[in-house]
């Protein structure tokens, strides 16, 4: 629904604005205001800034042709007549008027050996260089692949947005890492599974949509930020996805894709030979099986040149997988990869690989294990095509968890982390949870394998144990919302997941200053305010909901969103805290608990199996303590319970006052929307407060100190 103010001023254009503005520039408007075009809105810059870019030139030169090259000239155009109101020629070669060059390393050394381009760029990296071409000065981007000249296109154009300068840049950039991949969980029905964002932006009503405008916008979204490849279906796959006809659907996504440089894939169903196939059989071993998938991936490439892989779901929350015919994960994602092998696709084999009917009796159970325990023992025995899909975290995207100890258990096989985008244990985009803060976190920790540095970042880029290839994979679950994902400021989060699997090493600092400026303007006020906002938002959820490694203290049997701390325990799901009257948090050391710590390498182990070592924020994650165990901060575990979640009750009732504070400082549009979303989180941090004080009272016996918690009625303070 478009705002009253949109819907007036659409009115005022139709009637008197058609000599000002032809109807394409109309629709942008729109787009830009209604949050299509999220971080690429490319406002016009302020005169002054704009003055900087006086000298830029207008005039573009494609050194050779093809769709990507195209995609960056025109965003290039885009960008510019948006930004500084100038439109750019486009010439075939260059004369002797100062020009954007666009084109690759080899076509720029053809053109101008003397400009001695870097011969070491890796794939998709890319080189901005202010330079003297024919005695004009000139702006290259050049990359060693055309895809790399789309991203320094964007890179050029972020800079121009953000107001940085140009002058003599030379400035080499390449990614961290190969695989650069969101996945999004859309059903063919249109719904999208732990999705926030409306429906489906690829399916409806079991087809491809006819429609697939907002799939290309996607795409631009995700090649703006060097994500280079799409699983557009649920991994809980729907078998019909790989019927042939359903294929010549699916190309047409591929099509609207292949502009933007981005790859195609399709999650699928390991039982697909005998459920949609016609084979008695999917055992990955048998001839049959493996014939069956080389044939329907011949097929898929017929359709889809530059398809990308698969990613595949097993034996896992009920699906199906090699375990019938006792056959193991590298058995099954090898005959997949082998059919892939000729065409240069990928596996992605999720070691989301549990038991969810584990016995909660057994305190030696432990659903935190399974990745690892399953995994490796085959580390060597998947193929080079394989790359193992590894969340972050040991149980499942909760607010805090330790790094899974299988990125360090893995030197023989590729390895990609999996890190959650929609916030479906953090807020369902309904409560401001920026991400980034936390995944720095998880990238940075050092596994310290061999007792040498060995970071999670450098283990997933394949970089530790020289693999030939592995990365980043965010689940994104956009659809068909104006917002993308939910919500304006939760777009901060795809944007950083973009950037930091680009480059692991950028701050949470930078890359929320760069989204903040992209999104909403340079204003001191705004930048100061809104990346605060975003970089302290996960600690106050985090307060809220799952303080000391807890878990996020939600309905896990039910929406992932209301607290419902009961809902974990005794069932076979795993994802117990094993509170109650005595104490919390589940013992997961090696001398006395599930043996969980004993996955890590050494010098981690030391970190987490004592007590007296352990970070309250993990403590219990991996300890079993009674109520009164005191912390490192001198705070009892029941204090900090009601300290943490009053503190987060106050820090989410700022928000709102900050975000007031930016009345008059961004469009009016944005800031009436965005103003309910924070009011209406200020509510939810109460429900969370009260429901999960009241359970830790009720458990513990033990009153707050500060009196808040577990007086009478009549006392009780009713401001609070
Ligand atoms: C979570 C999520 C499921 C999803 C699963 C997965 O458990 O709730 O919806 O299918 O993760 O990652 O496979």
């Amino acid at each position: 629904m478009l705002s009253t103010r949109m819907n007036q001023r659409i009115r005022w254009f139709a009637a008197y604005g058609a000599t000002f503005l032809c109807a394409m520039s109309l629709a942008r408007l729109v787009a830009a205001e209604t949050g299509t075009d999220a971080w690429l809105r490319y406002s016009p810059l302020t005169p002054q800034a704009a003055q900087s870019y006086q000298r830029l030139p207008r005039e573009t030169v494609m050194l050779g042709d093809s769709s990507v090259l195209r995609t960056a000239q025109q965003e290039l155009s885009r960008g510019i007549v948006q930004m500084l109101g100038s439109t750019l020629r486009v010439e075939a070669s260059s004369s002797r008027e100062p020009a954007i060059i666009l084109g690759t390393v080899t076509e720029l050394h053809a053109a101008a050996p003397h400009l001695h381009p870097p011969q070491d760029l890796r794939a998709d990296g890319y080189w901005l260089k202010s330079a003297k071409l024919h005695g004009s000065k000139s702006l290259i981007v050049a990359a060693a692949t055309e895809r790399g000249v789309l991203y320094g296109v964007f890179a050029l154009l972020s800079k121009i947005a953000r107001a940085e300068a140009l002058d003599g840049i030379d400035e080499v950039e390449q990614p961290s890492a190969p695989i650069r991949w969101v996945n999004q969980w859309d059903n063919l029905d249109g719904r999208v599974e732990r999705g926030y964002g409306g429906p489906s932006i690829f399916f409806a009503e079991g087809n491809v949509r006819a429609d697939l405008t907002r799939a290309g916008q996607y795409a631009r979204l995700l090649a703006s930020i060097g994500v280079n490849g799409c699983t557009i279906n649920n991994v809980n796959a729907a078998p019909g996805i790989l019927e042939d006809s359903f294929i010549a659907q699916v190309a047409r996504i591929a099509d609207v894709f292949r502009p933007w440089g981005v790859q195609l894939s399709l999650s699928v169903d390991l039982s697909s030979p005998k459920v949609m196939g016609g084979l008695d059989t999917f055992d990955p071993l048998d001839p049959r099986v493996g014939d069956w998938w080389r044939k329907k991936v011949d097929e898929i490439y017929k359709h889809i040149p530059d398809f990308g892989g698969f990613v595949v779901k097993a034996d896992s929350e009920g699906r199906l997988g090699p375990s019938t015919y006792g056959r193991t994960p590298a058995d099954a994602a090898n005959a997949i990869a082998r059919a892939l092998k000729p065409h240069g696709g990928v596996v992605f084999y999720r070691a989301f690989v549990y038991n969810h009917h584990l016995d909660w009796h057994n305190l030696k159970n432990d659903r935190a294990k399974a990745a690892y325990d399953n995994f490796h023992p085959l580390d060597g025995s998947f193929d080079d095509n394989v790359i193992i899909q590894i969340k972050n975290g040991p149980i499942d995207f909760q607010v805090r968890e330790p790094v899974s100890p299988l990125f360090a258990g893995l030197r023989r096989t590729n390895e990609a982390i999996e890190l959650q985008i929609t916030q479906e244990y953090t807020g369902q985009q309904r409560q401001l949870c920026f991400l980034a803060p936390m995944w720095k976190e998880v990238l940075d920790f050092d596994m310290r394998v061999d007792g040498k540095a060995a970071p999670v970042k450098n283990l997933v880029a394949g970089r530790v144990f020289h693999r030939p290839t592995g990365g980043f994979v965010g689940v994104a679950n956009v659809g068909m919302d104006p917002t993308w994902i939910g919500s304006p400021l939760a777009m901060a989060n795809l944007y950083s997941f973009g950037r930091l699997a680009w480059d692991p090493n950028l701050s949470a600092e930078k890359i929320i200053d760069e989204w903040t400026r992209l999104t909403f303007g340079s204003d001191p006020l705004v930048v100061k305010t809104i990346t605060s906002m975003q970089l302290s938002s996960w600690h106050v959820y985090e307060n809220y909901t799952g303080p000391l490694g807890v878990g996020t203290l939600t309905n896990i049997t039910g929406n992932h969103y209301d607290p419902g701390p009961q809902s974990s325990e005794e069932n076979g799901w795993g994802q117990w805290h094993r509170a109650d009257h005595q104490g919390i948090g589940m013992d997961r050391t090696v001398a006395t608990g599930t043996g969980f710590v004993g996955q890590y390498p050494p010098q981690v182990q030391k970190l987490y199996e004592l007590l007296a070592d352990c970070p309250d924020n993990l403590l219990l994650f991996f300890h079993h303590v009674p109520y009164t165990h005191v912390l490192h901060s001198g705070e009892t575990v029941v204090q900090h319970f009601y300290d943490s979640h009053y503190d987060g009750v106050e820090q989410a009732r700022d928000f709102v006052a900050q975000w007031q504070s930016l009345e008059g400082h961004i469009d009016a549009e944005r800031y009436r929307d965005i103003l309910p979303r924070f009011e209406y989180q200020a509510t939810q941090a109460v429900v969370w407060r009260d429901a999960i004080c009241n359970w830790i009272y009720q458990l513990s016996g033990i009153p707050d100190d500060k009196a808040r918690v577990g007086k009478p009625a009549s006392q009780a303070d009713p401001s609070k």
